[in-house]
């Protein structure tokens, strides 16, 4: 009744913003991601008879806390998947290299999702493990795959069609993400949160769903192609418009600080030097950048420079779920 898996984090080229159910989290619009071979997460479940209640522990510390709730919840789930009462001692390991809080929940809910459904015996297929995880946290869902990765949103209410697919391996195409940490990060709003106030509040967002599904199209063609600058544009366009949606909510707010904005201008500046380079940003004030491996030299170097910058960590394309 024990089992470990490894899942890395993705980023969303294609931005997942908006929920139509949140129980079981159904999305607005189908997104795409990259898995990321930079950032994972190990984690060990062990359904013991002896529990009285689940023990989550994260990087060796025990966690009573929302996020030991969400944890819970969600083994709920798949106690209830598979018929069985028991509780589970889960411990985590966030690779992360660096002490930034740049942990993500989808690294975190795709382990979990793994590791805890093979400990409890029950056999999952891909989708059906993308479909429990969705449930997890969104994003999470793509993570059960490498390489580049669809969530498509589904039509039906119980959610039994809405689960990530593989679009293409971590092969297909050697592009790279830098991740820019920002020396101050405090996330003032969660994802879940500021999905919840866009979508309710802000007129911007009819524009967001709109537009959202063709960038998709554009998008899948461009990877299919290997065409960089297109990928790139499509994917930093995209993620300008979900943050656009975020300005016209009431309250209005934003994820972006000063350094976020001085990155995103020397993004641009050097693609104006002729290096193509492209931005990307989730919920928070940390840029992804994506470039080609034959830059890498000089765009580390030039993310660095910064001022505000803490750190730049380079992913390749990673690989879905493994099971340790
Ligand atoms: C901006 O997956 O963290 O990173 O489903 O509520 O857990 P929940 O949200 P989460 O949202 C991720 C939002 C995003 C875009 C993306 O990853 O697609």
């Amino acid at each position: 009744m024990k089992a470990t898996a490894k899942a890395h984090t993705n980023i969303a080229l294609i931005k997942y913003w908006g929920k139509r159910n949140e129980p079981i989290i159904l999305p607005t619009n189908s997104n795409l991601s990259l898995t990321l071979d930079g950032f994972s997460t190990v984690t060990t479940v062990h359904f013991q008879e002896e529990l009285s209640s689940d023990e989550f522990f994260l990087n060796d510390r025990l966690v009573e806390d929302a996020a030991s709730q969400r944890v819970t919840g969600f083994l709920d789930k798949v106690r209830a998947m598979a018929g069985k009462e028991m509780y589970a001692r889960i411990h985590s390991l966030n690779h992360v290299p660096t002490a930034a809080g740049f942990a993500s929940s989808a690294s975190g809910f795709a382990a979990l999702a793994a590791a805890s459904t093979k400990a409890i015996g029950l056999e999952l297929n891909d989708t059906e493990l993308s479909i429990l995880t969705r449930q997890g946290s969104g994003s999470a869902c793509r993570s059960i795959y490498g390489g580049f990765v669809e969530w498509q949103m589904g039509e039906k209410e119980d959610g039994s069609d809405s689960y990530a697919v593989p679009i293409a391996s971590k092969d297909h195409w050697d592009i790279r993400v830098a991740a820019v940490v920002l020396s101050a990060t405090e996330k003032k709003v969660s994802s879940r949160d500021g999905m919840r106030r866009t979508v309710e509040t802000s007129p911007f967002y009819d524009g967001w769903l709109k537009q959202t599904p063709k960038d998709l199209e554009e998008i899948k063609t461009a990877i299919h192609d290997k065409d960089f600058e297109k990928t790139g544009s499509i994917a930093e366009a995209n993620c300008m418009r979900m943050h656009a949606t975020t300005l016209g909510a009431n309250p209005p707010f934003t994820y972006w600080q000063d350094t976020t904005m001085r990155v995103m201008q020397n993004v641009q500046q050097m693609r104006e030097e002729g290096i193509p380079a492209y931005f990307t940003i989730d919920a928070g004030p940390n840029v992804k950048v994506l470039y080609l491996p034959k830059d890498e030299s000089k765009v580390k170097q030039r993310l660095e420079q910064i001022m505000g910058v803490e750190d730049v960590i380079v992913s390749k394309p990673g690989k879905g779920i493994s099971y340790l």
